[in-house]
Order: structure tokens, then C-alpha cells, then sequence
């Protein structure tokens, strides 16, 4: 049975990689994407099916489930890949006002679960659903915390904290749905060179997808609730 794919904000970057990808797999990888031209076009050179989806957007994000009830009655995968990064110029936190939180949170996290809400009932009835949640390295709580973290010098409140919530939210979702067959992770692509962030990533947008290919496509033993990246764990 060909399996059933959702990637928001599939229209370039890592989102285009992981339907590629995906699609490679014999996967059909539905291009999620806000923008109707920019969407047709990313779906026409993948092969794949194109869906108009804005996560900020609720009715729209509930026709979009509804048309892929009407047109394959399930989905097998759900990747949460949709994200902005707010200004950069943003890095000092006490100059960061509230409403740029308030902005970057409509898409970065309460985007993600009206996605995951809409989407869920036609998840149920995979056989074997997974959610990916693109998270990242920055929302990492112990190694923003750590007296050598890495990331001292990226302290981007907006979108830092996002990935942070995200995080909580990918170890909530697995927990209430621990008992069916859906499994929920978080993935960290790690920096990758893509519009996000100017192109100044040292990884390609293809390398950031792999593993939420791998988290996307886990089989029956795989972990739920997890935090990953290519090489392993990362510390919540
Ligand atoms: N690049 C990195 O180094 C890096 C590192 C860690 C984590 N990540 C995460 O990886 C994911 C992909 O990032 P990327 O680097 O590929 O970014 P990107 O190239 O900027 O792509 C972001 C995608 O999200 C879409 N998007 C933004 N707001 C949307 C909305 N309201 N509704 C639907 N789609 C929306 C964009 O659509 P438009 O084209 O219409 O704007 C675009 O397709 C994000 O979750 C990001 O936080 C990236």
C-alpha cells in the first residue's frame, strides 16, 4: 500500500528535500505550501500531489485535511516542517518585543498544532502513523542552558523559545498517543543553507532532510517522544 504523505512548507528548502525524498521512496509526498504558485510549481517538478496550505490558516488547514480524506482516506505521514525565523537582527532578548513572539508562534507553534489537530483523525486510521516536528538544535533547553553551550551567541527569543515549545509539544502529543500505532519526534536538521537563514547553513537543505525521512518512514520499533538528529539523542 503506497504510502500517504503531508510536508508543509514543501515548496523549497528542507520541506522540497523531504517530499523528494520521500517521493523517491515510493512515498506519494503531498507539497504543502501556502503560496498556490510557488506550491504547483515545487509539486509539478517532484511528481507529486500539491495542497494549498497556510498553517496559520484554520479553515484553510481544515479543507486541506478534508481534501486528502476525499482524495486517499488516511495519512500515513505528517511532516510539521513550516517555519519562519523572525528577524535576526532579533538576538538580544530584552529587545525583543512580545509581539514578535506573538507573530513568529502563530506559524512556528500554533501552526504545528492546528496542523497535528486537523490531521490527526485521518493519521488515526493509518496503520501506522508517524509526525515529525521540525524542530532544531536552538530549542534545545540543557544546551542553551550549558555553561559551554555552542549556541551562546544565538540567543533568538522568537524563535529559540518556538523550537523549545515545539519540543514540549512533540513529548506531549507521543505521550497521549503512546497507546496507538502513531509515533511523534522531533528532528533537528541541523544548520543548513537555505532562505531561513540566508543561505549561511554549512549542511545542504537534502542533508537537514534525512532525518526526518528516517523519523518519517520508522518502522514498529522505532522510539516515539524523541529528540533526534542525524548521529543520535539530543538533550530536551
Ligand atoms: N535551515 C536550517 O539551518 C534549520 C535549522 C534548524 C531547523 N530548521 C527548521 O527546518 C524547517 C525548514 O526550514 P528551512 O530552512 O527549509 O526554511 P525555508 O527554506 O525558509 O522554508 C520554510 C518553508 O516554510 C514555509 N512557511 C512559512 N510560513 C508558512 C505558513 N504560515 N504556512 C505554510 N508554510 C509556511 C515557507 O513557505 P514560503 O515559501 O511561502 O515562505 C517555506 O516553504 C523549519 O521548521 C526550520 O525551523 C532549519
Amino acid at each position: 500500500m503506497t504510502k500517504i504523505a503531508l510536508i508543509t512548507g514543501a515548496n523549497k528548502g528542507i520541506g522540497y528535500e523531504i517530499a523528494r525524498l520521500l517521493a523517491g521512496q515510493g512515498v506519494t509526498a503531498i507539497v504543502g505550501a501556502r503560496d498556490e504558485q510557488r506550491g504547483r510549481a515545487a509539486a509539478e517538478r517532484l511528481g507529486q500531489p500539491y495542497v494549498r496550505l497556510d498553517v496559520t490558516d484554520e479553515d484553510g488547514v481544515a479543507a486541506a485535511a478534508k481534501w486528502i480524506e476525499q482524495e486517499y482516506g488516511r495519512l500515513d505521514i505528517l511532516v510539521n516542517n513550516a517555519a519562519i525565523a523572525g528577524d535576526p537582527a532579533q538576538a538580544v532578548p530584552s529587545a525583543t518585543p512580545a509581539r514578535a513572539l506573538r507573530d513568529l508562534y502563530e506559524t512556528n507553534v500554533f501552526g504545528v498544532v492546528t496542523v497535528t489537530n486537523a490531521m490527526l483523525p485521518l493519521l488515526r486510521t493509518s496503520p501506522a502513523g508517524r509526525i515529525v516536528n521540525m524542530s532544531s538544535e536552538l530549542g534545545s533547553l540543557s544546551m542553551a542552558a550549558g555553561a559551554d553551550s555552542p549556541f551562546a551567541e544565538a540567543t533568538f527569543l522568537a524563535y529559540n523559545s518556538s523550537k523549545s515549545a515545539l519540543n514540549m509539544i512533540t513529548v506531549l502529543y507521543a505521550r497521549e498517543l503512546k497507546d496507538t500505532p502513531i509515533k511523534v519526534n522531533a528532528a533537528n536538521p541541523g544548520y543548513c543553507a537555505t532562505d531561513l537563514n540566508g543561505h549561511t547553513g554549512f549542511r545542504t537543505a537534502e542533508q537537514g532532510a534525512a532525518i526526518a525521512v528516517k523519523l518519517a518512514t520508522l518502522d514498529e520499533d522505532g522510539p516515539t517522544g524523541a529528540y533526534l538528529q542525524d548521529d543520535g539523542v539530543l538533550p530536551w
